[in-house]
């Protein structure tokens, strides 16, 4: 395995914390290293009827043996940062590294008063525009220079490279989505940071020849939360006669749902250069293939959906998750790997 990066292919919340959850325990790394944006994601992960959320520390950390660590491109709010570390027996399993820059009360103030951010943007008000913006005039004070870090800081670059030297497995970890990149978002609608994969490897430090696999993660019906436009959005009504109405981790808000779309799924899986797919949410498109963790016992209906997707996104479909339990998914990785 080496390295594998993990991302979000629509507009966020396509369930990456599943889906890293998952790798980590099939493929036992060493260390899980967040990139992103700061604690504006959330991730929600499942396991044995317990709900996990984190903001700030990497969503697999639910597999214990991993070094969990923070590149030196993401935000760090230290008071998410140290409340989440007590979710953890081993609370030295964490790393942040010392160039991270420092998410300040000022910042969380202007996100949910300035009108342009909170209104017009919808962001999460967790300050994360305002600190990058700050970051950008280098005036942003460092994890380096807070007390209360000074535990956890490291040079999260190196370990994770040297991880990779000693032939460990390492995962990548992003946040967000495709679809609210500054780059290739729907700008201005986005959010502060670029979310494709060759981020994700710069925040954490690691270069692109040292990237063996991208796993890009939809779901299938894309979900959308804060302003902006949103192609395949279907009526409220809609979504639930479907039932498949979902909220944020972060805010609360209930998030816009869409049908499913290739165009967006094949460019954003171009642009991430993807080498798989992950896909979760397939219960919504059939709910008799609930828990189901073996291809054969999916259904016609959802079978006939993911070779479709297939050949529209030009990528093999390997991870396939039939709900929210961290055991609910069908892994087919290794058969990849032998059809290669
Ligand atoms: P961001 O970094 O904020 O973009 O989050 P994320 O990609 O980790 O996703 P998030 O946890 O915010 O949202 C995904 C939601 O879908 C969570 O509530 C998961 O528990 C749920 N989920 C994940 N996989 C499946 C699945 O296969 N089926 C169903 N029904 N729900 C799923
Ligand atoms: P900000 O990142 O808080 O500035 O928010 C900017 C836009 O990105 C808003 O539309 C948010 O709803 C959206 N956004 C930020 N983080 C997430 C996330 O983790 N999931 C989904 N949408 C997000
Ligand atoms: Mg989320």
């Amino acid at each position: 395995m080496g390295s594998t990066i993990v991302v979000g292919g629509f507009f966020g919340d396509e369930g990456k914390g599943k889906i890293v959850s998952h790798i980590a325990f099939a493929d036992k790394p060493a260390i899980i290293a967040r990139g992103g944006i700061g604690p504006n994601a959330g991730h929600t992960i499942e396991v044995s009827g317990r709900k996990f959320g984190v903001r700030m520390i990497p969503s697999g950390f639910v597999y214990p043996n991993a070094r969990l660590l923070i590149g030196a491109g993401v935000l760090v709010d230290p008071r998410v940062l140290l409340s989440e570390a007590e979710l953890l027996e081993d609370v030295k399993r964490v790393g942040v590294d010392y160039r991270c820059a420092i998410i300040e009360k000022k910042h969380i103030t202007i996100d949910k008063d300035d009108p342009h951010l909170s209104r017009t943007i919808g962001s999460t008000g967790t300050g994360c525009g305002p600190a990058a913006a700050d970051r950008a005039r280098r005036t942003t004070i460092q994890a380096s220079e807070i007390q209360e870090l000074s535990p956890f800081l490291t040079d999260a670059a190196a370990e994770t490279n040297q991880a990779l030297e000693a032939g460990e497995n390492v995962i990548l970890e992003g946040s967000q989505g495709f679809g609210i990149s500054l780059f290739y978002g729907t700008f201005p609608y986005v959010t502060s940071k670029d979310t494709t994969a060759s981020q994700i490897a710069a925040d954490v430090g690691v270069g692109p020849t040292r990237i063996d696999d991208t796993i890009v993660v939809f779901k299938t019906f894309p979900t959308r939360v804060g302003e902006g436009p949103f192609e395949t959005q279907m009526s409220e009504g809609e979504a639930k006669k479907l039932e498949i109405e979902e909220f944020g981790t972060v805010t609360g808000r209930p998030r816009r749902i869409g049908w499913w779309d290739p165009k967006m799924a094949a460019y954003s899986a171009m642009i991430n250069g993807a080498t798989q797919v992950g896909i979760t949410g397939l219960d919504k498109l059939d709910p008799n293939v609930r828990g189901v963790d073996q291809y054969d016992d999916l259904s016609t209906k959802v079978r006939t959906f993911l070779r479709e997707a297939e050949k529209e996104v030009g990528v093999p479909f390997t991870l396939l998750s039939t709900g929210p339990e961290l055991a609910e998914i069908v892994d087919l990785r290794e058969e990849k790997l032998k059809r290669a």
